[in-house]
């Protein structure tokens, strides 16, 4: 069976963009492939950050997962850090890691422009390469993420490709390796819809955690009135009917793809019942799909979340699991890199 993998920062609430661009389409995937799903809470400490909501963002976060459709009897959902393959890994990967491909990232460029370098940890340069080792220690096929994710899962790719040439192929083999290559080389999985989910208060920029309004955004367990009064104030524009893939109507195109995807329509179903209808008209009935569909999530949520003795049993569960592949790998690149046998 191919293998997939992926995560999500335990950082502000998980919200529409997080859910359509990434969550949503995990949940096909559990019934045809070995899929593992965790919590990546080691990343959420590369900006400043709450100690006191670490942990409570992070169960929350595992119960969202569940409360969406991740099912346990198919995955395995963990904690980043409760498997501690996972820095050791990037240690290692980060011996090989050019600082030139860490500098190019529009992520770490975007972020840390706006702090200054006396401010910025280098964790947040070293980021990529903690998520490529997330993703190569359990020698992933497949990692479905949002567009936002493409530059890092390439820089991943790369990696692989640069461990496997220094330290695999023929010298890997001589040692007793399998033969061939120490990492498999991911590929990602970007959604054709969905994939960047816009803000509500600026159609030209992407829905996110950070941004300071969060009028800007729907969070997945937002109550209905708070629903109904963000879409009712919501961007638009002063054009008739309801079009997609108008380059002068980033606002428009986003809340359609959002309405299509939430209402599981096709696009031309959506196309046509919402072509003469105005704003007014369109947004009630975009805020009622939204209510609709979260609705059954955010019942899952509290349930979930009562019960702390199952979630905590969940999480333990898929930290044993993962860590059983993920020592395997690690122990393999140890050996392959030439480090002593333990
Ligand atoms: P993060 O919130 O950065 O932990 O992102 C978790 C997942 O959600 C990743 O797969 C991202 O690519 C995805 N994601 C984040 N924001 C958006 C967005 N606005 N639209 C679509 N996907 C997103
Ligand atoms: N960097 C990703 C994000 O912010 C989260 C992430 C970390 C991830 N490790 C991963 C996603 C491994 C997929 C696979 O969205």
């Amino acid at each position: 069976k191919k293998r997939i993998v992926s995560g999500i920062q335990p950082t502000g609430s998980v919200h529409l963009g997080n859910y359509l661009g990434a969550i949503k389409n995990w949940i096909p995937l559990q019934d045809v492939y070995e899929t593992l799903f965790f919590i990546v809470d080691l990343h959420a400490i590369t900006l400043p950050y709450d100690v006191q909501e670490l942990s409570k963002a992070t169960r929350a976060t595992a119960a969202i997962y569940l409360a969406c459709g991740v099912d346990v009897a198919k995955a395995s959902v963990f904690v980043q850090s409760h498997v501690r393959a996972h820095v050791e890994l990037m240690w290692l990967l980060s011996s090989a890691t050019p600082i030139g491909w860490l500098n190019r990232m529009i992520q770490f460029k975007e972020k840390s422009r706006k702090m200054g370098d006396e401010n910025v940890g280098v964790a947040l340069l070293t980021y990529p390469v903690l998520m490529a080792s997330d993703i190569l220690l359990y020698q992933s096929d497949l990692v479905p993420v949002g567009e936002d994710q493409k530059q890092h899962l390439e820089l991943t790719r790369e990696l692989a490709g640069r461990l496997n040439f220094l330290y695999g192929g023929r010298k890997w083999k001589k040692m007793g390796g399998r033969g061939g290559a120490i990492f498999k080389v991911p590929e990602p999985l970007i959604p054709p819809s969905g994939a960047r989910v816009m803000s509500l208060t600026d159609g030209l920029s992407k829905m996110s955690k950070s941004a300071p309004s969060d009028q800007s955004r729907i969070n997945l367990l937002d109550p209905k009135d708070v629903v109904a009064n963000k879409i009712k104030r919501c961007k638009t524009d002063s054009y008739p009917g309801m079009e997609f893939g108008n380059p002068d109507r980033p606002e428009c195109n986003n809340l359609l793809t959002i309405y299509q995807l939430v209402s599981g329509k096709t696009k031309e179903e959506v196309s046509q019942e919402c072509q003469d209808m105005n704003w007014g008209t369109f947004k009630t009935l975009l805020a009622d799909s939204i209510i609709d569909h979260l609705h059954p999530i955010q019942v899952r949520y509290e349930e979930i979340m009562s019960d702390s003795a199952y979630l905590d049993r969940i999480l333990v569960e898929g930290a044993t699991k993962a860590s059983s592949i993920a020592d395997a790998t690690l122990n393999n690149v140890y050996q392959a890199m030439g480090f002593l046998k333990r």
